[in-house]
């Protein structure tokens, strides 16, 4: 028959092997929103320039294609042109697996910035990070605006 601490000894064992199973975090993570992060500049093409300003009170539209859903929202760039928004994402994706694409336009023209061409849109893509941080809308994952391009079409 065990002893007392044999017995304590293969519990410990126990606990011990239950730490080196997956951690949740290292399971698949259904996110139910992104993070958008950016800043539209008043430049000839909205991005930095060292002499440029952010460009306030501008409606960028987010627009992400996940699986075969597309999800919109609408935010205005803040103080020193900050976007800073959520995008929610319905039922929500899988990190890395489901298949996305993302994109913020501004329709030209704006108002406040000469610089900037008067017809067509600025577009850039969105990068995705790793960092999932927890929303009101749920698990979000956090991704930034990249370069804007003037499609003129
Ligand atoms: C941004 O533009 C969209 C589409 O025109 C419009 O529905 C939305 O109300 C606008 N948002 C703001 C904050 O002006
Ligand atoms: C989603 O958007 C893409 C690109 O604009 C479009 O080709 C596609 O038909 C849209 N899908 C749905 C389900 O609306």
């Amino acid at each position: 028959m065990a002893s007392p601490s044999s017995a304590a000894i293969f519990i410990l064992f126990l606990l011990s092997t239950a730490w080196v199973l997956p951690s949740e975090a290292q399971l698949p993570q259904l996110i139910k929103a992104i993070k958008v992060g950016g800043i539209l500049y008043c430049s000839p093409d909205g991005n930095y320039c060292p002499t440029c300003q952010g460009l306030v009170g501008v409606n960028v539209t987010i627009a992400c294609n996940i699986g075969s859903n597309n999800y919109t929202t609408y935010a205005l760039t803040g103080p020193d042109g900050v976007i800073d928004t959520l995008l929610g994402c319905g039922d929500g994706f899988f990190l890395g697996i489901t298949p996305i694409s993302c994109v913020a336009t501004v329709q030209l023209p704006v108002l406040n910035c000469a610089l900037l061409p008067t017809t067509g849109i600025l577009q850039a893509p969105l990068t995705l990070t790793v960092n999932v941080i927890v929303s009101l809308l749920g698990l979000c994952v956090e991704a930034f605006i990249g370069v804007f391009v003037h499609l003129t079409a």
